[in-house]
């Protein structure tokens, strides 16, 4: 194999974007690394682009200017707009390997109902639903009426992580239905809207990389979405996470590849559904069985930050199985240490929070990795530059001592009003 041949480009500008990054960096094919915009933690592994990861045109001049290789996209934005079908159509750009699927494959995650209508059509397990549009509200109403609570009500659009109501009373439930469907509550994006049965269980993360035919799972991981502890309070993108998880044994694995996985990726090719990327099957287990909650096109944040740490195989040449359809031929090798962390965030977050506070302590870190997330050079000082800001990932035997380093480490850091959860893993059992 020919060494330090490849250039990348790598979109994005958070934490799963710099575990992403650090991991391509271990790789000895790796010739040169671009991360559009990237962020303080990218910028020491590689070149920072002040580049918006939906602007195509300037991504085209910086491909063909850099003569990269490969294209790596981090978050849904660029694979909804269809970067990977722009790349496919223009002569200059085709040869180039582009991870993340085309804009058909993307419906799965800009669209709830087309991921439903796909789940149904290939027997996925999912909740059962209907969807509604402003034309038939009141057959809405009847359709909450047939449930019982609490009430599930999603935009079907993409509405920036916010467009997921779960209410305990039917009538706020008819309420917030027109509010969504007749006052644009989450503007287009609830247009039309997914009424679903509510799944009493618990939540794991699914990765799976396919070229389209062929497919790896990647290492399952949990992630702890709500800004309070013990699981209360706003949602946000995330506050910590495992890997792997310890509710989910080999039996319900199986279940998960055989029911969900497999079918997944033999529905892509029965409905002529080109993939090239990562799937992230958002999956509840009830009563030891698994459901789909819902997919999305890009890996999760911050799942990323305990997955990649334990994928052991070279990045690039897994990613190069992906762009030539020869997954089936690549053995995936996982570290079987557990892998944790945890988001120190800005206070505030996940409503308003200030931004430019200085960070310090991050050299005294040992026996974690430091993914940043929200963070920005000033000069020669590094400074909060969003909501979540550092994940503080470790490895240990289990996640009760990997999570111990994680929070032994946390204490060295400082900025002005940091947050985060100091009970990741409270509802897990070694
Ligand atoms: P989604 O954007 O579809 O992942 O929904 C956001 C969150 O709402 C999920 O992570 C779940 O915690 C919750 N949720 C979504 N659908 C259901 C359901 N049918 N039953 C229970 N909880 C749900
Ligand atoms: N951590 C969940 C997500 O990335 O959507």
């Amino acid at each position: 194999m020919k060494k330090k041949h490849i250039k990348i480009l790598l979109l994005g500008a958070g934490g799963r974007e710099h575990a992403i990054a650090h991991k391509l960096a271990q790789s000895k094919q790796l010739q040169q690394l671009f991360i559009a915009p990237g962020n303080a933690g990218t910028a020491q592994l590689g070149i920072n682009l002040p580049i918006k990861v939906t602007d195509f045109k300037t991504i085209k001049q910086t491909v063909l200017e850099n003569k990269i290789d490969m294209v790596i996209v981090g978050p849904e934005d660029p694979l909804v707009n269809g970067i990977h079908d722009f790349f496919l159509t223009d002569t200059q750009l085709k040869h180039i390997a582009v991870i993340g699927p085309q804009k058909h494959a993307a419906t799965l995650e800009g669209s709830k109902e087309f991921a439903k209508k796909f789940m149904y059509k290939h027997n996925i397990p999912t909740a059962k639903y209907k969807s509604f549009t402003k034309d038939n509200v009141s057959q809405g109403h009847a359709f909450l009426e047939t449930l019982n609570a609490p009430y599930v009500l999603k935009a079907d659009g993409l509405a920036a992580g916010k467009g997921v109501l779960i209410l305990n009373d039917l009538q706020e439930a008819k309420n917030q239905l027109n509010e969504m469907l007749t006052n644009n509550k989450f503007g287009a994006a609830s247009n039309k809207v997914v009424i679903e049965e509510f799944l009493d269980g618990i939540e794991l993360s699914c990765f799976v990389l396919t070229d389209g035919k062929n497919y790896k799972i990647l290492p399952y991981a949990k992630d702890y979405k709500r800004i309070g502890e013990g699981d209360k309070g706003l949602n946000t993108g995330g506050m910590g996470a495992v890997s792997p998880v310890p509710f989910a044994d080999a039996i319900f694995l199986k279940k998960v590849e055989e029911r969900i996985v497999k079918p997944t990726i033999k529905g892509f090719q029965k409905d002529n559904i080109p993939y090239k990327g990562f799937v992230f099957i958002g999956l509840i287990k009830v009563n030891n069985e698994p459901l789909v909650i819902e997919y999305n096109v890009r890996m999760g944040d911050p799942e990323t930050e305990v997955v990649m740490p334990r994928i052991k195989s070279d990045l690039i040449t897994l990613f190069k199985a992906v762009a030539e359809e020869k997954l089936d031929q690549f053995n995936l090798e996982i570290d079987k240490r557990t892998a944790t962390t945890v988001m120190l965030v800005s206070g505030g977050y996940p409503e308003a929070y200030e931004k430019g506070k200085e960070i310090t302590g991050i050299n005294e870190v040992t026996e974690s990795i430091m993914f940043h997330a929200g963070t920005k050079m000033v000069q020669d000082r590094i400074v909060t530059n969003g909501g979540r800001v550092l994940a503080i990932t470790s490895y240990g035997k289990n996640f009760t001592e990997a999570l111990a380093k994680s929070y032994q480490n946390i204490t060295k850091i400082k900025f002005d009003k940091m947050n985060y959860r100091t009970d990741i893993g409270f509802d897990l059992k070694v």
